[in-house]
């Protein structure tokens, strides 16, 4: 049987000093594959995005994903392949990112990795989106080790959670509603900025000015928990009030005064709780994570604490392959994340399965 055969190897690998992953991830709109040694170094991490293609839609279209990832996956995994100058021998195992995301995008990476383990004959090792964005961090700072606290700000998620090991961690706050790069979308799209908007508003933002207050921030110390809504409501009905006056908004004063707010609440919220858990060290992970002003605004704040930053390259903050192989490695290493061949996306996952 497949599963004991993996399992055998799966304990072996946890005494093997060299452990080398071909890792992917399909979860939204890149196609990903990396290989990744002792879930620090990078052999190669192929990225293939399709913002071209969604683009035209303002958004991503999930059924439009995960064609296009089932065009790509071969030649992305035979590209990491080559780029790390190995061949599928020398892979020990296969890591995939099986939630959250969009299930049609999902199915390819899982059913690839599936495929590929049973072929190799090497064990399956199933990750979860959330976590591998911040593993990132370990492809990036070779000196870091748990315990932190991480912030995750993507398109999908805003989350503290703090780090007590690899492998065990606590969440302590979470988005109520809009996650802080779905409000970077909208707010972009209701500008007329494109997709993803993300960097575009901060690219803006860099030319306006804070001046137009859309939310009045009132933060009990101990609120740990995020809500963009409000925020992002606010910036539309600004613009569409200033609309129906046949009047246009000042784009990058828009953009400064959302994004000032927007990182205001992260930054407050973040520090507050490193504060309260006497975290010495905090951690960035996710697309926002990327954003310029969140840097340079969380990096005085904690040299003002005390606290150390860390964050990963920008390509490592974004959907890539490298994350989920760091992960992967850490999984591993405490006996965990071990999949059998019927292993099925879990679009809704959060970190709450992040264990089993
Ligand atoms: O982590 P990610 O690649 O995908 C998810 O797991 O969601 O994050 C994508 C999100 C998008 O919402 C995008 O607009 C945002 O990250 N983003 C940024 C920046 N770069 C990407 N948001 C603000 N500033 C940026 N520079
Ligand atoms: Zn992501």
């Amino acid at each position: 049987m497949y599963i004991d055969i993996a399992k055998e190897k799966f304990n072996n690998l946890q005494n093997k000093d060299v452990v080398t992953i071909l890792s992917i991830e399909s979860s939204c709109d890149d196609t990903s594959v990396a290989v990744v040694r002792n879930g620090r170094e990078l052999l190669s991490n192929v990225i293939s995005s399709q913002i071209d293609i969604h683009t035209k839609f303002g958004g991503v279209v999930p059924e439009v994903a995960s064609r296009n990832h089932l065009l790509a996956i071969s030649n992305i995994v035979d590209k990491a392949m080559l780029e790390a100058g190995l061949t599928l021998s020398d892979i020990d195992a296969v890591a995939v990112t099986y939630g959250a995301g969009l299930v049609g995008s999902l199915m390819v990476g899982v059913n690839y990795a599936k495929s590929l383990a049973f072929a190799l004959n090497v064990p399956l090792i199933k990750v979860n989106h959330i976590k591998a964005h911040i593993s990132a961090n370990y492809l990036a700072h070779n000196d870091l080790k748990p315990p932190y606290l991480a912030l995750v700000v993507s398109g999908g998620h805003t989350a503290l959670i703090n780090v007590k090991s690899y492998n065990k961690f606590e969440v302590v706050g979470t988005t109520h509603d809009d996650a802080i790069g779905e409000a970077y979308d909208k707010v972009a799209k209701v500008l007329g900025l494109g997709y993803p908007g993300g960097p575009i508003v901060d690219k803006l933002a860099k030319e306006g000015q804070n001046n137009i207050q859309f939310v009045k921030p009132n933060y009990n110390k101990k609120e740990a928990n995020f809500s963009y809504s409000g925020l992002k409501t606010a910036v539309i009905n600004y613009i569409h009030k200033l609309s129906q006056n046949g009047e246009t908004p000042n784009v990058n004063d828009v953009c400064a005064s959302f994004q000032t707010q927007a990182v205001d609440e992260v930054v407050t919220k973040t520090i507050n709780t490193a504060k309260r858990l006497r975290a010495k060290k905090i951690v960035m992970a996710g697309g926002v994570a990327c954003n310029s002003h969140l840097r340079e605004r969380m990096r005085e704040v904690a040299q003002q604490n005390n606290i150390e930053l860390y964050y990963p390259s920008p390509i490592l903050c974004t959907d890539n392959a490298g994350m989920v192989g760091a992960e992967a490695y850490y999984l591993l290493m405490s006996g965990e994340g071990l999949s059998d061949i019927d292993l099925t996306p879990n679009s809704l996952m959060n970190l709450k399965y992040t264990n089993k």
